[in-house]
């Protein structure tokens, strides 16, 4: 309610990308004040908890915070008191990023999207991994890894990137999420390239690791394509799959095409993405026959969307876009209204 009729009319004067930097300064804030988490804690905290396990953790309920909100791990104490049941980090790089040339983060209000193109701006993980080290969350903290957007990293050195990421962050991740679909770089999605994936997975050698290792896929990967990659992964033991990342496509859309135009390039988010991402969340369900755990992400911004999520075969849910335009009171509403299984 104060999200929808006090806050959200300010915050959406100003540019996508400056309200988001004002929501990070606030949660911020709030992540070292114990005070402010309180506050955060009984304004939108509380509602039903339906705790799940998985790869041995504990999730105090199904709706996780889903990567890019919190690029460099400055917010999740806050996440928690705001009552999300798990929080992923990330994307991490190797190195250090300033990411894309400004702007790069639009909002399409007629659909409930957003379209970024951040290109994996971050503060590296090192830094990230070193501000999260003494963390004191009682939730599960995820930690999303891509390689550093420079495009003049590629082959064996992009695999090392990649690499040196994820050494880093499973020692202080409770799962890390291997992000093949970012949209967003100079050189596209070549991670979703069966062969490269199969070199970085060999490299990374998850089944070797005690952390639990997951891989998200974008929503644009068709049927055939999935099942090649599914194939891969579960080859080297992937422990759970996230599913989706945004759309480079432009489909589903209410926004005029001048519009689109306009803004150009980069990853779809949101309702016009929710059908589509119910999909490949159904796919990969019925390929893995339910034998691991999918968080599902695209699109939930309501109890009717998050349930259409869970019944495609999501255990787990992340929302984004669905906090831009429904407010951290989303939720509570899916945690009192959603029937998980
Ligand atoms: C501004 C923005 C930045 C994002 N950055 C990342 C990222 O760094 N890594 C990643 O895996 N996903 C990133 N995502 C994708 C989200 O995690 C999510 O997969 C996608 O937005 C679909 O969920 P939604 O419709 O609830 O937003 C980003 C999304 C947005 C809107």
């Amino acid at each position: 309610m104060i999200y929808k009729s006090l806050l959200k009319p300010i915050i959406f004067q100003k540019d996508a990308e400056e309200a988001h930097d004002l929501a990070l300064k606030i949660s911020s804030a709030t992540n070292t004040s114990p005070l402010l988490q309180e506050l955060a804690s009984i304004l939108y905290g509380g509602g039903k908890n339906v705790e799940k396990q998985f790869w041995g953790l504990n999730f105090r309920n199904p709706i996780g915070l889903a990567a890019g909100f919190d690029k460099n791990g400055t917010t999740p104490k806050a996440m928690e008191a705001l009552g999300f049941g798990f929080v992923e980090i990330g994307s991490i790089t190797a190195q250090s990023s300033h990411g894309n040339p400004k702007p790069r983060a639009f909002r399409l209000p007629e659909d409930k999207s957003l379209i970024n193109r951040m290109g994996l701006n971050n503060e590296g993980a090192d830094k990230i991994v070193e501000r999260l080290k003494h963390h004191n969350l009682s939730i599960p903290l995820g930690i999303n890894i891509a390689k550093t957007n420079d495009s003049s990293i590629h082959g064996n050195a992009a695999i090392s990137d990649y690499v040196y990421s994820y050494e880093k962050a499973r020692t202080v991740a409770d799962y890390v999420t291997i992000n093949i679909s970012c949209p967003n770089t100079g050189e596209g999605k070549t991670f979703e390239d069966p062969d490269i994936l199969k070199s970085l997975l060999d490299e990374i050698n998850p089944s070797g690791n005690s952390v639990p290792t997951l891989v998200k896929f974008s929503v644009d990967t068709e049927i055939k394509a999935l099942r090649k990659l599914v194939e891969i992964c579960e080859s080297f033991n992937i422990d759970g799959y996230v599913a989706t990342n945004t759309s480079s496509q432009r489909e589903y859309l209410n926004t005029k095409s001048s519009i689109l135009s306009s803004i150009g390039n980069g990853g779809l988010s949101g309702s016009a993405i929710s059908v589509k991402s119910d999909e490949v969340v159904s796919n990969l369900y019925a390929m893995l026959k339910g034998s691991k755990p999918i968080i599902g992400v695209g699109g939930v911004d309501s109890i009717e969307s998050a349930q259409r999520k869970v019944d495609a075969g999501a255990d787990l849910l992340q929302i984004y876009t669905g906090l831009v335009y429904e407010g951290p009171g989303l939720i509570r509403k899916l945690k009192n209204g959603v029937n998980f299984r």
